[in-house]
């Protein structure tokens, strides 16, 4: 892990460091995600890729990456709204972050060509993912 992840995990100001806010609250216009949504999105090998590089309480362990942390109990180690904010955009809170953003990603990200300057999942899709991963708390 960096330096300015853990540092603004942990809430510290870093000297010449522009630290992103840690958090971000459910945009206007998005109604609460439904769990069952979620678990159908992670799992998602296709449209999400979050199994790619997650393991976690998901079908076909066997399938599961290990180039990110695990995801089980993340609902009781992170709020909704950290949550939302790394499954939105976690190059904000590393910049070198091998995770996609999700929901604009930008030109000079590492995306694949079929979704450069375009988002991967839309708002409401990811509400239905933090509901989902806010539920899994062990
Ligand atoms: C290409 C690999 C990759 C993919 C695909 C990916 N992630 Fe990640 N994710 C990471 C890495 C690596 C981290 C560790 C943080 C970092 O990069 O600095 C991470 C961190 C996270 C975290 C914070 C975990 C913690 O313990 O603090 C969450 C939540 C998360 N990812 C959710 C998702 C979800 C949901 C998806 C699918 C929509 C997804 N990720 C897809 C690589 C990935």
């Amino acid at each position: 892990m960096n330096a300015p992840l853990l540092a603004a995990m942990v809430g510290l100001a870093v000297p010449g460091t522009a630290l992103a806010q840690d958090a971000m609250p459910r945009p206007a216009g998005i109604t609460p995600g439904e769990a069952t949504e979620g678990a159908r999105l992670v799992a998602d090998r296709q449209k999400s890729l979050c199994v790619l590089c997650h393991s976690g309480p998901f079908p076909n362990p066997h399938l599961q990456g290990n180039l990110a942390p695990d995801l089980s109990g993340i609902g009781a180690r992170l709020s909704e709204d950290e949550i939302r904010l790394r499954v939105t955009d976690m190059k904000r809170l590393n910049p070198d972050s091998l995770m996609p953003t999700y929901a604009a990603s930008k030109a000079g990200e590492r995306v694949g060509t079929a979704w450069r300057g375009r988002p991967i999942l839309v708002e409401q899709e990811i509400e239905h993912i933090v509901a989902y991963l806010a539920s899994l708390k062990e």
